[in-house]
């Protein structure tokens, strides 16, 4: 059932053929690695689980209906995901657009791997259609986005940025883990890929690492599927077993983390120990105006804030007592993130500085627990992260 006028929240619970005929109401687990051919040549549905596998059909049946896209194709992991994207389009020579503000595993990846074999790329601020205009070449096959950013909230111009990779001829695709299809549309906005580290907010449960990628191109998603048996990174079936199960609160979850995000963000602003808050849903935001346009109606479960005295921030997250200090984001329990020290540790500290990862910076992912329980927490860690410092001979240094 892949109705696009169904409603988002129906798709989310029955969208996407089923991969099998019996009665079943769940969708089956299939972990058998190898199927059964009726005679030689004859063509069947599945061969081998590193090629396709009938629960990890169902799932992209059920993410491509999400998007009312005609095809996903899902991946070991969000990062596996991206690496399949580039070797699908990119070859030495090449060049990519990249933005700036993206989560650090993907600066690694290109830095580290496309680079070394003659894969060309620049890193641009995304915020600006000009800037990312003149990076392209006549060798740029890829312009590739997050919005909003990891860590620092900033938004992208999805519309704006789609009209520059048309007019240049390149694919445009847009990394949507932060919110996902319930709260952003990148195909509907233009983009030609909606990508996403599925291990957050569509599994939604700390429970599965995978990715996916969604699109319209029938060559591109064949040509990224033929990169996946390649690479041997497809999805693992029980991982997507657990996030079809996780899609089906997806709009809910969704809706929740939001509400509870901005009540957070909202309170923060208001701490004189507090230097800014990043969350698109506020007034504040650079790019509130481009939220209320680009997203549906709620502004997902992802905020980050600075705190005044930059030297406090490990202190802060040590003093945390329901917030869990760990990677990841966008699952029921909240998890803090302290980026110079954990997600973007691999990125230069000057580098680091110009996208605007200070050691004062916090990231929240805000889960199910209730807001005010989260703000007590919030509070308390507040108090104690002002006393260290207090106590310490070198003086807050400025944000
Ligand atoms: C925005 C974004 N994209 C991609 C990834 C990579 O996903 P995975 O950890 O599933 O490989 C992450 C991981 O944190 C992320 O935050």
């Amino acid at each position: 059932m892949a109705n696009s006028s169904l409603s988002f929240e129906t798709r989310s619970v029955r969208g996407g053929a089923s991969s099998s005929c019996d009665a079943a109401v769940v969708e089956p687990l299939v972990q058998s690695t190898t199927y059964a051919q009726p005679t030689i040549g004859a063509r069947v549905a599945h061969t081998y689980s590193r090629a396709s596998n009938p629960t990890v059909s169902a799932l992209e049946a059920r993410l491509a209906s999400l998007e009312a896209a005609p095809f996903a194709v899902a991946f070991a992991s969000g990062l596996a995901a991206e690496t399949a994207l580039f070797l699908a389009c990119l070859r030495a020579s090449d060049h990519l657009v990249c933005a700036q503000a993206v989560y650090g595993g993907t600066t690694r990846l290109v830095r580290e791997f496309l680079i070394p074999l003659g894969i060309r790329a620049s890193f641009v601020d995304a915020r600006k259609p000009d800037e990312v205009a003149r990076a392209v070449t006549d060798r740029t096959r890829l312009i590739f986005v997050e919005t909003p950013s990891n860590p620092t909230l900033e938004l992208v111009d999805i519309v704006a940025l789609s009209r520059v990779a048309a007019a240049a001829g390149v694919l445009f695709a847009v990394d949507n883990t932060f919110l996902t299809a319930a709260l952003q549309q990148p195909l509907e906005l233009g983009a030609d890929l909606s990508l996403y580290s599925t291990t957050k907010h569509v599994e939604g449960h700390n429970t599965a690492t995978g990715g996916a990628i969604v699109l319209r191109d029938a060559a591109l998603a064949e040509r990224l599927r033929f990169v996946r048996k390649s690479l041997g990174a497809i999805q693992k079936p029980f991982d997507a077993w657990l996030t079809l199960r996780g899609i089906a609160t997806l709009p809910l979850r969704l809706r929740a983390h939001s509400a509870a995000a901005l009540r957070i963000a909202e309170w923060l602003e208001s701490r004189p120990d507090v230097a800014r808050v990043f969350y698109p849903g506020l007034r504040s935001h650079p790019d509130f105006d481009l939220a209320q346009r680009q997203h549906a109606g709620a502004h997902g479960g992802v905020l980050a804030f600075e705190l005044k005295c930059s030297s406090t921030g490990i202190a802060f997250m040590n003093s945390l007592r329901l917030a869990i200090r760990a990677e990841s984001l966008g699952a029921v329990e909240t998890l803090v993130t302290h980026p110079a020290s954990m997600t973007h540790a691999d990125v230069p500290p000057l580098e680091r500085a110009q996208i605007g990862i200070s050691d004062g910076l916090v990231r929240l992912s805000v889960g199910l627990e209730s807001a005010e329980d989260l703000i007590a927490d919030l509070e308390q860690a507040l108090r104690t992260a002002s006393a260290s410092e207090r106590e310490e001979v070198v003086p807050c240094r400025a944000v």
